[in-house]
């Protein structure tokens, strides 16, 4: 019987890696027009690293970690989310003393024990940024510009992005004590994952998508109600400077944000079309400290890689990615071959796709076969062209041919001409 992959898990094939390819292209360039470097970090890391970096009660944590013990007895954890790797080098590779912000680009696998459906999978990928350093309003407005520029470069329109505040410790406490009165009200209404929620991280109990505890959330108090002058002030320019760029934008006083981490500003770019979130993200002041560095401010987003290509197809439909050869070179018979073996290369050496027969198939079925890959030239060496040096090249969208010797350089006069 057939081994399949396992659930969560895609293959790229080469329609779709090509894709894949345009878009990282694109979004690279973006990324290095906003001063980002690249970073890489081990898909596994200490699943300490997670339990106090994205938070012990979040679902990412208690739920969907691919957690094992190595030989060693340790506990490791497959990367569920970038930025705690990220932080965790950027502290261990003493990155603080270098001139600041420090800006990260990454694109790495990411692994969820999710519930499989639309857009959630199991192995996926991020492309994502982290600005470590500053705790200015303009870091953030920085990585929502970049956030929607990736979008704008890929011709992707439907793109919604909503924004909210969430506070910060100093805040966010009394809130939370406003919100533990409201919901307390109706506890024993809520689902069960909403009351565990209750004592640790009531916030998220805002985010939950059953339908009864939406309903019961109707009125419920808005953070936004009970922001600190700093966390107020710092909202209020962002929102001012996004509005002056001209991004619209809305906001959602429901964003919490599923990891732990964030503070302040949060935000959600939302596919449109599908209701779908295919980036989040946004300021995370503690997460330094609470991984061993001094206070240090950051920011950052990711959008999930899969998710883009999807939008990226409905975007372009006309956009054609096909690649066809340059150039077809027929051959029949062994001497015949050998010189569209030694011809093929020297063209490939400068630079151009060369595809010929590699099952000795008949004349034509060769022939067939150049059309079927809409080559762009083809080239005949039979008996007559092998003797004589000459052959016959035709162009195969205007069907015009013209004669030529074998020799490199006349057969790529005509193909770059
Ligand atoms: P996140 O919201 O958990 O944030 O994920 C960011 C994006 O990754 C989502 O908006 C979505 O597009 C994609 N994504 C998440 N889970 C899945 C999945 N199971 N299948 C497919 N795509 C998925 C973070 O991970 C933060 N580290 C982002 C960040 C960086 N915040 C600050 N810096």
């Amino acid at each position: 019987m057939l081994v399949q992959r396992p659930k969560g898990t895609k293959d790229l094939l080469p329609e779709d890696t090509e894709k894949l390819q345009y878009i990282e292209d694109k979004v690279k360039n973006v990324l290095e027009n906003y001063g980002f470097g690249e970073i890489r970090v081990p898909v596994f890391e200490h699943t300490e690293l997670f339990q106090r970096g994205v938070g012990e009660t979040t679902d990412v944590v208690q739920k969907e970690m691919y957690t094992f013990e190595d030989k060693g007895g340790r506990s490791i954890t497959l990367r569920p989310e970038g930025t705690a790797g990220v932080v965790r080098a950027y502290l261990e590779e003493g990155l603080a003393s270098r001139p600041s912000p420090i800006k990260f680009w990454y694109n790495m696998p990411m692994y969820r024990y999710e519930n499989v459906q639309k857009g959630r999978l199991r192995e996926f990928h991020q492309i994502g940024v982290e600005v470590i350093g500053s705790s200015s309003y303009l870091a953030d407005v920085e990585t929502i510009l970049l956030g929607k520029r990736i979008f704008d470069v890929l011709g992707i329109k439907d793109i919604k992005i909503n924004l909210n505040s969430i506070g910060c410790p100093k805040c966010r406490g009394e809130y939370q004590k406003i919100l533990k009165e409201f919901i307390g009200e109706n506890l024993d209404k809520y689902c069960d994952t909403c009351k565990t929620r209750f004592e640790k991280n009531p916030m998220r109990i805002l985010d939950c998508k059953e339908d009864k505890c939406q309903k019961l959330n109707v009125g419920a108090p808005k953070m936004l109600d009970y922001l600190c002058e700093e966390c107020k002030e710092h909202f209020e320019n962002v929102k001012s400077a996004l509005k002056a760029k001209g991004v619209s934008f809305e906001i959602d006083s429901n964003i919490v944000r599923g990891l732990d981490y964030y503070t302040k500003t949060v935000y959600e770019f939302i596919d449109e079309k599908n209701d779908i979130t295919v980036l989040g993200g946004g300021r995370y002041d503690g997460l330094v400290q609470e991984l061993g560095g001094t206070p240090t401010p950051a920011v950052g987003f990711a959008t999930g890689v899969e998710r883009l290509i999807e939008m990226f197809r409905e975007a372009n439909k006309d956009l054609n990615f096909e690649k066809n050869p340059d150039l077809y070179i027929l051959s029949v018979g062994d001497e015949e071959n050998k010189k569209a073996i030694e011809l093929a290369e020297k063209l490939r050496d400068n630079d151009i796709y060369v595809e010929r027969d590699l099952y000795q198939r008949s004349f034509k079925a060769q022939m067939k076969f150049a059309d079927k890959l809409k080559s762009k030239y083809l080239l005949v060496i039979g008996e007559n062209e092998l003797s004589t040096n000459l052959a016959k090249i035709k162009d195969m969208n205007s069907g015009n041919e013209t004669e030529i010797s074998l020799d490199t350089q006349d057969i790529l006069k005509i193909i770059k001409q």
